[in-house]
């Protein structure tokens, strides 16, 4: 469900409908091994992700100024006691903060100053064994980021586990997919998660809405998720969360545990969208035997939803429109509601106000 309106450039958007001057998730901490880096797409755009062997992860546009080579082909070395990444072509080097440090076939009388020489560096910020990045809309701005970085609550420093997958689909409609709260029952429905037995039950859920964002408040989960009953006994409540520009978190949790997933979009491409998916728990002892049978079912369930996109693609190369139903398409129009105040708010400059009004959504599922 991509924004097709291109009238009068907007702020806070780019032309394929991806959100700027947004925190995207760059890669998960143990990605990044000190003095290693590697290329990753972001928003259509290469970006070098490392870390310096000191520890500090960086992101920088992935293209030398000089004749275009990826600097992640490149190598990092220490200039003038700070950790630069050495073009592989030329051997430029840049510091972490983008600016050129030092291009060695200068000679000592040359006017030429290499520090007027910048490539484009991301903001990022690492946390709980995340590592994040900021996209601003003016790839020019070095200004601070507009809008903290993402922050999920307490969490343990390091995730029990991370899975990752990519759809073959526009971020939009990865968003869409992920939260669409219809198809569970058809495409998640395995023995141990939700057999076909169990048949479809009223659901009724208060939403209501957060920062850029929505949640459906704490409740005791549905009666047919064994696996958090098993896991956590009784008295769980649940929590899930929505967030600009795609980041989407389930709270369980009780008296004496509580876990969380995110789920990280990050677009790579118009038909290709990362997801990175990081569960963390605190006082779930059990759970931590329980990696090497949860982790494999959690990319399972990620690979259904992947190859329900690959499906929904052999009906989109013949046809735009699709259909929106109430209740349960209603968070996939919120979504739209909330990607379209976010352009408007940086258009014109002014702070975003959701648009979103606390309501109950009812659906069989
Ligand atoms: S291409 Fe990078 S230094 Fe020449
Ligand atoms: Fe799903």
């Amino acid at each position: 469900m991509p924004d097709t309106q291109h009238a009068a450039p907007k702020t806070g958007i780019t032309e394929e409908g991806y959100l700027t001057d947004s925190w995207y998730l760059a890669a998960p901490s143990t990605d990044l091994a000190p003095g290693k880096q590697h290329r990753i797409m972001v928003l259509g755009e290469p970006v070098v992700v490392g870390r310096t062997p000191a520890g500090e992860a960086f992101a920088l546009r992935d293209i030398c100024p000089h004749r275009l080579v990826p600097l992640s082909a490149g190598q990092q070395l220490e200039t003038d006691g700070e950790w630069t990444l050495q073009c592989p072509y030329h051997g430029w080097r840049f510091g972490t903060d983008g600016g050129c440090k030092l291009m060695p076939s200068l000679t000592n009388d040359s006017p030429y100053d290499p520090s007027k020489v910048k490539v484009r560096r991301y903001p990022v910020h690492e946390a709980n064994g995340a590592v994040y990045l900021y996209v601003a809309h003016n790839p020019r701005a070095d200004t601070p980021p507009i809008v903290p970085p993402p922050e999920f609550g307490p969490l343990p420093d390091k995730p029990g586990f991370v899975i990752h997958d990519v759809f073959n689909a526009h971020m939009d409609d990865a968003v869409v997919g992920l939260m669409d709260p219809a198809h569970v029952p058809f495409v998640h429905n395995q023995w141990w998660w939700r057999p076909p037995s169990v048949g479809l039950k009223l659901k009724e859920k208060p939403f209501i809405p957060t920062e850029r964002g929505w949640a459906i408040d704490r409740h005791p989960p549905s009666s047919n998720s064994k696996l958090y009953r098993w896991v956590f006994g009784d008295d769980v409540e649940t929590e899930i969360r929505f967030q600009l520009p795609g980041y989407r978190w389930e709270i369980i949790s009780n008296d004496k545990a509580r876990l969380l997933t995110l789920t990280c979009l990050t677009p790579e491409a118009p038909k290709r969208t990362r997801i990175t998916q990081f569960t963390w728990w605190t006082g779930a002892p059990l759970l931590h035997l329980a990696v090497p049978i949860a982790k494999p079912m959690a990319r399972k369930f990620l690979r259904q939803d992947g190859d329900m996109v690959d499906l929904q693609n052999q009906g989109m190369a013949h046809q735009k429109a699709m259909m929106w139903i109430d209740d349960i398409d209603i968070q996939a129009k919120w979504y739209q509601r909330l990607k379209r105040e976010w352009t408007e708010c940086r258009s014109e400059g002014r702070d975003f106000a959701n648009p979103i009004e606390a309501r109950v959504l009812r659906w069989m599922s």
